[in-house]
């Protein structure tokens, strides 16, 4: 085929897709009430009525492609969590067809409020969204259209916010950032608009309009960084919102569900479990928290300390975290783990699939996995511990190692393990909380 034959079908295969993203939104059965009472509708990026829907994969090539953009997050919040400023360029990691990022909200930005997807990031701070003229975006975002916002404002070079984001520079007068995500690099002009969330109003909401981008770990969404550090929608939400929200994540088994972000400190639950959070001043926008043992069925696996310990000069310990897909121990913990749920799935031998190890043919009878925090233990139902396949019965146990090529030292409880679950984030109280609950909103 001539060259431009093939840009041709590029460009048609690219509208094909913008098509059918849109038909998908406006589709009646896709219709939900709007968002009130700070709270957000939470739905699945994979959902049948999301835009971002990746083409149809087979169970086993999906979870292929999961765990491998797991592994290239874990890079990414390691090199986060064990560098201050640098940004360490994380190893790109092979197909990018499903992103880490995989729950999305739906909020309102400019004057008129244009409506936005944006997905949950809890161990990022910053916010960005595709805007016209980005070059490398992914082809099926949704793009805000700054020019038809008579509310927004590219902020100047300058302007105290320029200090609170990633690796600044001056574009002619306006401030922009560069930042890496997952095996990503972009730049963005940092920008002021006005965010509504479901019934509320923030006149002057600081984001990133992305203007060029490599790679493809970027969501075709934008992101909504809900991590703690200053640059975060917790931080400007602050008199209204406290630096408090909880959510809870529907199953990715029932794609069509949906949870909730509820944002503020009313409707939080008042019993709850808790458990301290800690703060890593070299890392201030990760939920640490003190991961003392993890029980598997009712035996407390023999775990070396130095797996668990916090410490803030090496970034090592524990984190929640709403991006990765499946909870990652570092290898001495896993291994531990692993080790007793395989003896305890008699007359079976474990098979390997994708990043998983342990999976077996055929109905098991496996038991619980408890991770046990500083003043709250936490049993996982099985739903929350094993993976099905969708076609035949083969199962996984859903956890995995920490990527071996990197010096790891994060232990990251993922959404798998967090779905039907409602988690508390409570800033100034300094506590994270869970508590089950079925996500079908
Ligand atoms: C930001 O990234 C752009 C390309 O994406 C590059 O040209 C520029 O030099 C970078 N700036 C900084 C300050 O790293
Ligand atoms: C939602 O998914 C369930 C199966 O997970 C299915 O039975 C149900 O019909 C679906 N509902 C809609 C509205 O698509
Ligand atoms: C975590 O818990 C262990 C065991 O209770 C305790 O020894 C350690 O001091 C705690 N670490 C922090 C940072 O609270
Ligand atoms: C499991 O593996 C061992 C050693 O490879 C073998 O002897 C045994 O027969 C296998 N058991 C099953 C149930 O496949
Ligand atoms: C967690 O479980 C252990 C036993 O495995 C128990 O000793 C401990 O008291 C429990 N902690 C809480 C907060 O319930």
């Amino acid at each position: 085929m001539p060259p431009s034959v093939v840009l041709l079908s590029l460009q048609l295969l690219t509208l094909l897709c913008l098509a059918s993203a849109r038909a998908r939104v406006t589709d009646p059965n896709c219709a939900a009430p709007p968002d009130k009472d700070s709270t957000l509708r939470v739905t699945h990026a994979y959902g049948p009525c999301s835009p971002f829907r990746p083409p149809k994969l087979s169970w086993e090539d999906a979870l292929l492609d999961i765990t491998s953009n797991d592994a290239s997050r874990l890079l990414y919040l390691s090199s986060l969590a064990v560098s201050t400023r640098k940004t360490v360029a994380p190893v790109a990691s092979g197909r990018q067809v499903l992103q880490s990022a995989n729950y999305v909200v739906r909020v309102g930005l400019g004057n008129p409020p244009q409506p936005m997807l944006m997905a949950l990031d809890t161990s990022n701070d910053a916010a960005w969204l595709p805007c016209p003229a980005c070059a490398g975006c992914p082809p099926s975002s949704t793009i805000f259209d700054s020019t038809k916002s008579s509310s927004f404002t590219p902020v100047p070079c300058g302007d105290a916010r320029c200090n609170q984001v990633p690796n600044p520079s001056c574009q002619g007068t306006s401030c922009s950032f560069n930042m890496t995500y997952g095996s990503s690099a972009f730049q963005a002009a940092l920008s002021r608009d006005t965010l509504h969330i479901a019934d509320d109003i923030f006149p002057a909401y600081i984001f990133g309009c992305l203007q060029k981008v490599t790679g493809s770990s970027v969501p075709p969404q934008g992101l909504l960084g809900l991590g703690r550090g200053p640059a975060s929608l917790l931080s400007q939400t602050q008199d209204r919102y406290r630096s408090t929200f909880s959510y809870c994540l529907p199953s990715f088994r029932s794609l069509n569900f949906s949870g909730s972000l509820r944002l503020g400190p009313a409707g939080q639950p008042i019993r709850i479990k808790t458990t301290p959070l800690l703060t890593n001043p070299r890392r201030p926008t990760f939920y640490y928290v003190n991961m003392t043992g993890i029980r598997v069925g009712r035996r407390e696996v023999a775990i070396p300390p130095s797996a668990l310990a916090f410490d803030p000069a090496t970034g090592a310990g524990t984190i929640f975290d709403s991006g990765t897909m499946f909870t990652r121990l570092v290898e001495p913990a896993y291994v531990a783990v692993r080790d007793e749920f395989r003896r305890r799935i008699r007359g079976k031998n474990a098979t390997s699939l994708g990043g998983f190890d342990t999976c077996y043919e055929g109905p098991i009878v496996a038991p619980t996995i408890t991770f046990m925090f500083t003043g709250m233990n936490v049993t996982l139902p099985l739903d929350n511990v094993l993976i099905h396949s969708t076609a035949g019965s083969t199962v996984c146990l859903a956890m995995a190692a920490a990527p071996a090529n990197v010096n790891s030292v994060l232990n990251v409880i993922a959404n798998m393990q967090q779905q039907n679950h409602r988690v508390l984030f409570d800033v100034p109280n300094a506590r994270l909380g869970v508590a089950r609950e079925p996500c079908t909103v």
